[in-house]
């Protein structure tokens, strides 16, 4: 890889590729709705025919889950359209894409990982959106990496960040102890893309960090790391109302395809989280 395009560089996932990649010598090309807005497909192909990057990394969506359900149209533009016009401009200009999509792709009624190539069923606005925009990428290339991670967490609005801020502000946190996934850090997604493609085996991957958690034990692994003494209990998703977006109950990935690949594991959630609290000081010294 000698030149990237990164969409949505000042995403979680943006500021992650670009923390590994700036001491290589790849030529980033760093691009943010303001500069590349990914819905409009002759702006993407200007900027893709000017720059001829090799890669092309999709890190633009609609990540509002909630919103998504009464901004339909955005969500469909973003998560679907843009991935598409991406897709087409690779093709046409040569590049390879690696598109980021999501475990709600997936319904959650099953009670074992998910591999990449279960049956999906997504039931919210935003795992449809997601959905259409893998689909509209591998209808318009045969050279795409998808990559379905979940639960993310980085330099942005995140579940880590709302947790400690909570946690300054309440004696007491509820949190939804019946769903379950694996809280991914932004870095160890990126440093997994960056694998695939210097390994360049296109198809659908999955991409989260290993084991399993309830946001419920998330949320006092996250009190543990930082050292906060405030007092996390359990609620039901039935007794929570608190999201519009009906949410997959079970939504833990199984990295299959990477894990056959060789040595390569992504991290364990909780060693990610601790890498987190450090990079960002938010661990208990
Ligand atoms: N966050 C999660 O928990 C999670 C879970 C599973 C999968 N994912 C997927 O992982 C990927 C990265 O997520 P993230 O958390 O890093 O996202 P993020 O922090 O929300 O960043 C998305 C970036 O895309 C930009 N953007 C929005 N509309 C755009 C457009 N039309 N053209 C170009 N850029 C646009 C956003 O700009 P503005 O901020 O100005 O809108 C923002 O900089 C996404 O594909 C997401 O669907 C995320």
């Amino acid at each position: 890889m000698k030149k990237v395009l990164i969409t949505g560089c000042n995403g979680q996932l943006g500021r992650s590729l670009n923390t590994l990649l700036k001491d290589t010598d790849v030529e980033i090309v760093n691009t943010d709705v303001d500069t590349l807005n990914i819905c409009d497909y002759a702006q993407v192909d200007a900027v893709i025919g000017k720059e001829r990057p090799d890669t092309i990394i999709n890190c633009a969506a609609h990540t509002a889950v909630d919103k998504c359900e009464t901004d339909k149209e955005n969500a469909r533009l973003i998560n679907a359209v843009g991935p598409e016009n991406l897709a087409k401009a690779a093709e046409k200009y040569g590049a390879q894409i690696v598109q980021v999509s999501t475990d709600y792709v997936f319904s959650g009624d099953g009670d074992r990982p998910y591999v990449e190539t279960d049956e999906v069923s997504p039931k919210s606005v935003y795992g449809e959106t997601k959905l259409d925009g893998e689909r509209a990428v591998m209808a318009a290339t045969d050279r795409y990496f998808i990559v379905r991670t979940a639960w993310l967490y980085g330099d942005g609005n995140n579940f880590v960040k709302t947790m400690l801020r909570l946690a300054d502000e309440r004696d007491e946190i509820t949190v939804v102890s019946d769903q379950y996934g694996t809280p991914t850090s932004s870095l160890e997604l990126a440093r997994m893309i960056l694998y695939i493609i210097e390994k360049g085996e296109y198809g659908v991957y999955h991409g989260t960090c290993e084991g399993m958690t309830s946001w419920y034990e998330f949320a006092k692994e996250i009190m543990r790391q930082a050292g906060k003494g405030v007092k996390v209990s359990p609620v039901t998703t039935a007794q929570y109302t608190a999201t519009v977006a009906e949410r997959p109950m079970y939504s833990v990935l199984e990295n299959k395809k990477l894990n056959s690949m060789g040595d390569y594991r992504m991290k364990e959630w909780k060693e990610a989280l601790t890498e987190y609290m450090n990079d960002f000081g938010f661990a208990d010294r």
